[in-house]
């Protein structure tokens, strides 16, 4: 009996998984949202609906972001089925202000179709190292698409790996836990840099980067982080890892 009873438990866990189609149709909602600048068609909870925008809660409808439509040149989403969350980015270059914007979303349990955080990362003229239209030139020539089956990472190894890597300002040792691939690049900001395993931080300071949040997608090799950028002075940042053959070939950040 005990043994049936956790069977139908788990079976009842597996139901309520929310589904990847679900979250990427959640994820091109919040697209549609920032291409006409309206809040309308964006189905936030009634009862527990949050908006962050550079780690610290704000007015969704009052937010720059949708101040103006925005024209979107590049976007790409991933989805974490076990955290029920999206993560999505979209570059504008040619609006009245162009953006950068990591933004992930996440909902209720199984629930898709409902929001309860926007959380999103703004970066705009000013912010580190911005410039949308050469971040775009970077961002265009890579390759995210789905990773072969048998080849993708594990959510431990992308987990670890991202979090290696924020903690590469704080720990001397985490950068030599990373197995970096030989083409690998990174992207910060506008700033471009391959083979991109070299010159890396090895410890020095003493604040972690902390508010880490994580949207895992082994399909495409992938976890972005959304943190606070304390190792250098509290700037709200996403690291966007992809892994191809256990090792990191694309780093991208925005920060703000
Ligand atoms: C409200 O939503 C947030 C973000 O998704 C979640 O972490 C939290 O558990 C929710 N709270 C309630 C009371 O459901």
């Amino acid at each position: 009996m005990a043994r049936l009873l956790t069977l139908l438990a788990v079976a009842a866990v597996a139901s309520a998984e929310c589904t990847r189609e679900g979250l990427l149709a959640a994820a091109n909602s919040y697209v549609a949202a920032i291409t006409a600048g309206k809040l309308d068609g964006l189905k936030l909870s009634s009862t527990n609906f949050t908006y962050m925008e550079n780690n610290k809660k704000a007015d969704l409808a009052k937010s720059g972001v949708l101040a103006q439509p925005l024209k979107i040149d590049l976007t790409r989403s991933t989805a974490d089925v076990i955290s029920c969350a999206s993560y999505t980015l979209i570059v504008s270059t040619s609006g009245t202000k162009p953006y950068i914007l990591a933004t992930q979303l996440r909902h209720p349990g199984d629930d898709t179709t409902t929001i309860t955080l926007v959380d999103t990362i703004a970066a705009t003229t000013g912010s580190l190292f911005f410039n949308a239209a050469k971040t775009l030139g970077h961002l265009k020539a890579q390759n995210w698409g789905p990773i072969p089956e048998a080849e993708r990472p594990s959510r431990e190894l992308l987990k670890k790996y991202g979090d290696a890597y924020l903690d590469m300002w704080t720990d001397k040792d985490a950068a030599g836990s990373i197995q970096w691939g030989a083409d690998c690049e990174r992207v910060e900001g506008s700033q471009f840099t391959k083979p991109c395993g070299v010159q890396l931080p090895r410890g020095g300071s003493t604040k972690p980067n902390g508010m880490r949040r994580y949207v895992i997608d082994e399909t495409v090799g992938s976890v972005d982080i959304l943190c606070s950028f304390d190792s250098i002075g509290n700037y709200p940042d996403s690291h966007e890892f992809r892994l191809e053959g256990g090792k990191v070939k694309y780093v991208h950040t925005v920060t703000v």
